[in-house]
């Protein structure tokens, strides 16, 4: 029986934290850090500096975790990066990773673009394909930057969002890692979390920012994160008293919690790190993980259980052994 383990976690964040009060201050924010506090826990978030793409953040998070791993890109044969911040409209931001970290093996490479949900939907295709025996080394990254996509004049959503990366070696194994994965959308749900423009004729034609109805989302994130997390626990025979961390997408800490909440999941069993990375989309979720792999929290042959939910609508989550 073939298995996809974890091996390896690293991470990466630009520059200096920004806290809200120089936020405010930068763009003129008729706002408070009282209020971005306190309704979304956030602190600070660090911003790429002018040039600075995703797959630069997605390099280094990649060295950090091939070291982790005790691996070079040379043992990679399968590359996947989530983003919905790629350098360019194409090639993907997994080819250009693929060229800074010198791996000339051939290895496949590919984007997966499902926002703030990306990640664990490349988890799941990453397992899928090691479990079929057709790659044994995969890197999967989230990475983003998301502050190219801001609308600095909108205090609603440009408080919320950090730029960042994380990722993640997965490797063929016969003892058991991931055990169970699930991913949906209900692409009905387009307008409530988009950034709606489009190239033509070499200009953007619509709008090229993050727009968001905050409360339908937060509404929709409750519940679908709930749902997929009882989802794989089901799948792998387990409950939510098993589950040593929740990890979930870093959006929101009034989100995370009523998501433990409605799991009967403590909430010192779940991983918080939104409060000095915001939002950073499909970064979030292993950037959350490799902090606190780093930090001692997480060890190995505890029950994690990584779940996110963004734009589309898109959801999903894994269960891993780590
Ligand atoms: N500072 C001060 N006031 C603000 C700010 C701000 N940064 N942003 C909005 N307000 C104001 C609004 O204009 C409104 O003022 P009004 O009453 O005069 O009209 C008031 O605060 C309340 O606005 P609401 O939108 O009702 O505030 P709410 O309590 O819903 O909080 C928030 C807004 C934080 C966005 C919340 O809806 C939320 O957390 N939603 C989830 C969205 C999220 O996390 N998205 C992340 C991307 S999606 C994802 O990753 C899955």
């Amino acid at each position: 029986m073939i298995y996809t383990r974890i091996s390896g976690t690293g991470s990466y964040l630009p520059g200096e934290p920004v806290g809200n009060a120089a936020l405010i201050a930068a763009h003129g924010l008729d706002s408070s850090d009282e209020w971005i506090v306190e309704r979304t826990g956030i602190r600070s978030r660090h911003l790429a500096a002018a040039g600075v793409t995703s797959s630069d953040l997605a390099l280094e998070a990649s060295r950090h975790a091939l070291q982790a791993a005790g691996r070079t890109a040379a043992d990679v044969d399968l590359i996947i990066v989530a983003t919905s911040t790629p350098d360019y409209v194409f090639p993907s931001a997994a080819a250009l990773l693929q060229s800074k970290l010198g791996n000339i093996n051939g290895a496949a490479a590919f984007d997966v673009q499902a926002v703030c949900s990306g990640f664990v939907y490349g988890l799941t295709i990453a397992d899928k394909f090691i479990r079929s025996g057709s790659h044994k080394c995969a890197l999967v990254v989230g990475a983003e930057v998301f502050s190219r996509i801001l609308d600095w004049k909108d205090r609603g959503t440009c408080v919320l969002f950090g730029d960042g990366a994380g990722a993640v070696v997965l490797e063929a194994s016969d003892q058991p890692g991931l055990l169970s994965s699930a991913f949906h959308a209900d692409g009905s749900h387009h307008g409530i979390l988009s950034v709606p423009g489009q190239l033509c004729g070499g200009v953007v034609t619509g709008d090229p920012f993050l727009r968001m109805d905050g409360q339908a989302v937060f509404k929709f994130a409750v519940k679908v994160l709930a749902d997929v997390a009882n989802e794989v626990l089901g799948a792998a025979g387990m409950t939510a008293a098993q589950v040593d961390w929740l990890i979930p997408h870093q959006a929101n800490v009034r989100i995370m919690q009523a998501t433990a909440k409605r799991l009967h999941i403590a909430p010192e069993n779940c991983i918080v790190t939104v409060g000095h990375h915001g939002n950073t989309s499909a970064a979030s979720i292993p950037l959350a993980l490799d902090e606190s792999v780093r930090a001692g929290r997480i060890q190995r042959g505890q029950h994690l259980l990584l779940e996110g939910v963004g734009g589309g609508f898109t959801w999903g989550a894994t269960l891993l052994k780590f």
